[in-house]
């Protein structure tokens, strides 16, 4: 039997028996944040953009913690050996809470160490959705003013995945002020006229390290990107729609709403940034 070791607290524990207090703020508040890593053969897919992130929304949210974040990919990579993981795909989950203290809405006035955990479990690329793309609806974006914080305070993405869900769709595309911000779980690029355009990173989306990837590769291979968001009277006449995320790579939307976008099949640039994304994953790595 494989063993499924996660960490808490500096403790390797059997995900079975780990425990964590009815008093952690991330329990009771969602006061905490987070990362997911995907992984291929034990190698840790764009570790430093990921610990950058970390240290990034740690710092947002006003959590110190006791050692560097990269500590975590140590932890990450010692859990994916033990786990029996090295060969194969996987994805590395970390999260970082305010920690634990009786109930009351501010930070906790003692020194309250955070509540560190990382978890790592094999994972199962959407290959063949991925070739045949994938429908999308759009939902208002109800979200706060610093989506650029990956905190673990999720419900408005919960609630439009799930509205996804219900429409037979695989991702919620959000809708903030008549324009496109970013998916439910992942970034959003599009095509209009000759231009591929996205959300710009600001404090409306997440910066998504695939959608940094995948604007390092159009660099490389010329495509200019306009980060004008895509306003909703601009939908009809998408060319080519996308979505970009750690679990997801480059995932072609087929269909928004209902209706088809473009020609109705993943387009052009679409799958030309889906297989240098591919390339990059599973041949040179970060
Ligand atoms: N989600 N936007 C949002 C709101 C996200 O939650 C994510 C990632 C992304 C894509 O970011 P990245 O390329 O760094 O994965 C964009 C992760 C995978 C999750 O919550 O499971």
């Amino acid at each position: 039997m494989t063993r499924d070791l996660i960490y808490l607290d500096g403790n390797f524990t059997p995900r079975t028996e780990a425990r964590v207090s009815v008093e952690d703020r991330g329990f009771l508040f969602g006061d905490g944040v987070y990362e997911v890593i995907r992984v291929v053969r034990g190698r840790l897919f764009a570790a430093d953009f990921h610990n950058e992130r970390l240290e990034r929304s740690l710092k947002g949210i006003d959590i110190a913690l006791p050692h560097p974040v990269a500590r975590l990919t140590e932890v990450a990579s010692q859990l994916l050996r033990d786990n029996g993981l090295l060969d194969g795909e996987a994805t590395v989950y970390m999260q970082v809470t305010r920690g634990v203290a009786t109930r009351s809405h501010a930070y906790p006035t003692a020194a309250v160490s955070p509540t560190v955990y990382v978890s790592a479990a094999a994972f199962k690329p959407m290959t063949e959705f991925q070739k045949t793309g994938a429908l999308a609806i759009t939902q208002p974006d109800l979200r706060w003013g610093r989506c650029d914080l990956k905190t673990i305070n999720l419900l408005p993405n919960v609630m439009a995945a799930q509205q996804a869900v219900a429409k037979g769709a695989f991702e919620s595309v959000l809708i903030r002020d008549g324009r496109i911000t970013e998916g439910s779980r992942t970034n959003v690029f599009g095509v209009v006229g000759n231009s591929l355009r996205t959300h710009p990173c600001n404090t409306r989306i997440l910066p998504g390290i695939t959608r940094a990837v995948v604007e390092k590769l159009c660099a490389e291979l010329k495509i200019d990107i306009d980060e004008t968001p895509i306003r909703i009277d601009e939908i009809p006449s998408l060319r080519e729609m996308f979505l970009s995320g750690t679990t997801t790579d480059v995932m072609p939307i087929v269909k928004l709403d209902g209706r088809p976008v473009g020609s109705g099949k993943p387009g052009e640039i679409t799958l030309r940034l889906q297989k240098v994304l591919d390339d990059e994953i599973y041949a040179r790595g970060n």
